[in-house]
């Protein structure tokens, strides 16, 4: 896929009705936003159109409404939090592409902002409908997406609206393409990849891609127990994916022959059954990966595999984590999950952090300015690492 797209700086905005979507689904809580972060993350597109004179619509989806009507989920919240943030009033539509958004985008003066309502709230949006596509088109003269988050939803606000406007990227796509994508096609070796998560099958492509790029790869995470046992280790009551046996153990011989280095947790930490809730108190030990006592279920790597997976990222020049080392919702058992975060805010490598869990681990631990590169992309950023076509970069101009 050509990553190589062009930008809002290739583009004359002056003047123009530019429609940018931004990837604000945002956590709530109690109707708060709890983090701003790809807010935020939006900022540096949105002042440059507004300082070169553009008429800034823009647009996102928040939650799953599933095309219905949900007060809970209005972007209002997010309008009021980034007319903090620009110090000055984002006007809110009272719909989506509807006769407010339209009367509202036709009276908008140069360098003013506008919010639409949540594109999910329409039926057609997660449909990709060309009806809701022109209609969001014809707001605007251009279009730009900045929703990197959302990059791999073929979404008609994501995609389908670059069918009928001029399309490219904004600051926020362009970054997180040129890091994350440098770091695949051309990576400083050696070159890391640490994974994590409960399960194998959520990150089967990713593995294989990664395999064919990295020095290195460690699983860490529930989905390690499906590689323990597909060695012949005994794993207790750990999770395991036995339709997916084969498959690691097809993975494990084609490091084998690439030369790729595999490591697996040498230790594990295990307790009788999951925590619940999720937080509770837990009694555990650290036994050996190879050897899990029957009825004991693995829920955090061990001090040793720690130790070991530190060092590597420690001796790399490039380290890409994706994924949750155990359950680290619970205290006891985040520890592996905190020393991979801590190894990668030592490490001088350039270090780049796949969103979700991970990306949430780095911020809550206050390693965020230590690291290269957090992405704002979720699913996105994962799909990314699989090699796969986003959807939302694809059907931008090529530079
Ligand atoms: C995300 O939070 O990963 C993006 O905003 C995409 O959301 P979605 O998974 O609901 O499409």
């Amino acid at each position: 896929m050509n990553y190589n797209k062009k930008s809002v700086e290739d583009i004359d905005v002056a003047g123009k009705r530019v429609l940018c979507r931004c990837d604000f689904n945002v956590p709530t809580k109690n109707g708060k936003i709890t983090s701003d972060k790809r807010i935020v993350a939006a900022l540096p597109t949105i002042k440059y159109l507004m300082e070169h004179g553009a008429k800034v619509i823009l647009c996102s989806h928040m939650g799953k409404p599933k095309g219905e009507w949900k007060e809970e989920l209005s972007l209002k919240i997010v309008a009021n939090r980034l007319s903090e943030l620009l110090g000055q009033e984002v006007i809110m539509a009272a719909d989506v592409a509807g006769p407010d958004a339209h009367a509202k985008a036709a009276a908008l003066k140069e360098g003013q902002v506008m919010l639409l309502e949540n594109t999910r709230f329409i039926k057609g949006e997660t449909k990709n409908d060309p009806e809701l596509s022109k209609e969001l088109a014809s707001l605007a003269d251009v279009f730009v997406n900045d929703a990197f988050g959302t990059a791999h939803r073929a979404h008609s606000s994501t995609a389908g609206v670059a069918d009928y406007l001029p399309a490219v990227c904004g600051y926020l796509v362009e970054k997180e393409v040129s890091i994350m994508g440098k770091a695949l096609a051309n990576p400083e070796r050696p070159f890391v990849a640490i994974l994590g998560g409960a399960k194998v099958s959520d990150k089967l492509n990713v593995i294989n891609n990664l395999l064919e790029k990295v020095d290195t790869l460690i699983i860490g995470g529930g989905m390690a127990f499906t590689f323990l046992a597909a060695q012949g280790c005994s794993v207790g009551s750990s999770l395991v994916d036995n339709e997916k046996l084969d498959y690691c153990k097809d993975m494990m011989a084609k490091a084998a022959a690439k030369g790729v280095k595999l490591l697996l947790p040498v230790d594990t930490v295990v307790a009788d059954s999951f925590p619940n809730p999720i937080d509770a108190e837990i009694a555990t030990q650290v036994v050996d990966s190879a050897a899990i006592p029957a009825g004991k279920m693995g829920l955090d790597i061990g001090p040793k595999a720690q130790a070991e997976f530190a060092a590597a990222a420690k001796a790399a020049k490039t380290v890409v984590w994706n994924g949750p080392m155990g359950v680290f919702e619970n205290p006891t058992l985040a520890k592996g999950t905190i020393a991979v975060a801590q190894a990668l805010a030592d490490s001088d490598a350039v270090t780049i952090v796949g969103g979700g869990d991970s990306a949430a681990a780095c911020e809550q631990l206050g390693f965020a300015d230590k690291i290269t590169h957090i992405s704002t992309g979720g699913g996105a950023s994962l799909e990314f690492l699989e090699g796969l076509e986003l959807p939302g970069i694809a059907c931008l101009q090529d530079k």
